[in-house]
């Protein structure tokens, strides 16, 4: 049991680190590539020296990160990357056995979700590690004096490597990032599985409502929508995707799924769920056209991509029939609900991605803040994809915790492929 000072963490129940040091070790055992790492890390302690500020969901899955890091010799402290994502019990778990300070608390308000980054800041970090990129805005805005003290950051979403890329293409950016998001052992599992899965979770945890038969339209067809689009389908929904994008609008089709704009998917939804990274992707015009009794959801970063005060203008009250399912009756006698306040919906209605997926995108958060200590000196204050070595490494890794063994190319094969003489036969 490690004790720390009440100033370094800001929790909603210490009562509850018990259960959430079992949820902790349930979740450990589908993580074992970063189990492997933390085992290495222990020994090596390549980040020794390092003050380490993290702004993620605060979950099971991300414990299980926070240990590894401190087990390598970080220096650490977490806050919540959402106001609805932290899992109280794992916040607490971490403070009380972990000696790791925690500020994040489930339902906190936007005042305390931005007073718990600036309290992370007060850690003084020599690292950052960003899911949306809220903490590296806050250090940029407001905390600058403490920028040179900072080596690089991490971030692990499609939104924060946007964000990032855009304040280093206005030269803001004043340190190296790796994008975490953009390896191909996170992106392709976490985005799409990951997403896919728990979404499907949240909206069965708040609704409870049968898909099989629904109409259920997927605005954005990036690996979120992809993932979700699939599991949605598996369960029986009709799928509609809306796109912006031609190439994927088509993929989209010839994945097999109805696809047209968002204003005339409108009128034919049961259920809406929006992944785009983008505002207001189902806007006043399209609530205007739903049908009565239908449920919206956003399962992208932020809950900007539902027009959410249109809708609160057009009703004439709200109500909560069960949690975090909302009822918006309008003025026009239908009424509309909405999940998780419009924020993503797997992690506000369920517990966000399986650890199983998080296993790979955490092994490539702990193994890129390894790679910022060593070479980070080298680095522009620009944004880095993650090394493709550490990338087929987790891979490997990961293959070879599931008892999965592949094939390798014979010599013959190889020298076959970096050749060019060899055509028709
Ligand atoms: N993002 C999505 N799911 C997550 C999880 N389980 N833990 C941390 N971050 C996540």
């Amino acid at each position: 049991m490690a004790t720390i000072p009440a100033q370094r963490y800001d929790v909603k129940d210490l009562k509850l680190a018990a259960d959430g040091q079992r949820m902790i070790e349930w979740a450990a055992q589908e993580m074992p590539v970063l189990q492997q790492i933390r085992e290495r890390f222990k020994r090596e302690q390549p980040l020794k020296g390092q003050r380490l500020a993290a702004c993620l969901h605060v979950t099971t899955e991300t414990a299980n990160l926070a240990i590894t890091l401190k087990a390598g010799g970080a220096d650490l402290v977490l806050c919540a990357s959402n106001p609805l994502s932290t899992t109280d019990a794992a916040a607490a778990s971490l403070v009380q056995h972990h000696g790791i300070g925690v500020f994040a608390i489930k339902g906190e308000d936007n005042d305390t979700y931005y007073r718990h980054i600036a309290a992370a800041l007060t850690h003084r970090p020599t690292m950052t590690m960003d899911d949306g990129a809220d903490l590296v805005a806050a250090l940029h805005k407001d905390r600058t004096e403490l920028i040179g003290d900072v080596i690089g950051g991490t971030e692990e979403t499609t939104t924060g490597v946007i964000r990032l890329r855009s304040m280093a293409e206005h030269k803001v950016l004043r340190y190296p990032i790796v994008a975490v998001n953009e390896a191909m052992t996170k992106h392709f599992f976490d985005n799409r599985y990951g997403t896919g899965q728990s979404t499907i979770d949240g909206i069965i945890r708040a609704t409870n409502v049968l898909l099989a038969g629904k109409v259920f339209v997927v605005c954005g067809y990036g690996w979120c929508g992809r993932g979700l689009s699939m599991r949605a389908r598996g369960m029986g929904a009709h799928v509609i995707v809306t796109e912006v994008d031609p190439v994927r609008a088509l993929e989209a089709v010839m994945d097999g799924y109805r696809v047209m704009p968002i204003a005339q998917a409108a009128r034919e939804g049961d259920l809406f769920v929006t992944v785009t990274g983008d505002i207001n992707v189902v806007d006043e015009a399209h609530l205007k056209a739903m049908k009565s009794g239908a449920i919206l959801a956003n399962s992208g970063h932020f809950n900007d991509e539902i027009n959410l005060s249109a809708l609160d203008g057009m009703a004439e009250s709200v109500r909560t029939i069960r949690p975090s399912l909302e009822e918006y009756r309008l003025r026009d006698g239908r009424k509309l609900f909405v999940l998780g306040e419009g924020r993503l919906v797997n992690l506000a209605a369920a517990e966000g991605h399986p650890a199983a997926v998080m296993d790979m995108s955490f092994a490539n958060q702990a193994l890129s803040a390894e790679y910022l200590v060593l070479h980070a000196r080298e680095l522009q204050p620009r944004v880095y994809p993650v090394p493709d070595e550490i990338d087929r490494e987790i891979a490997r890794l990961k293959l070879a915790a599931m008892h999965i063994t592949i094939d390798s190319l014979t010599t013959e094969q190889k020298e076959y492929l970096s050749g060019w003489e060899s055509g028709t036969r």
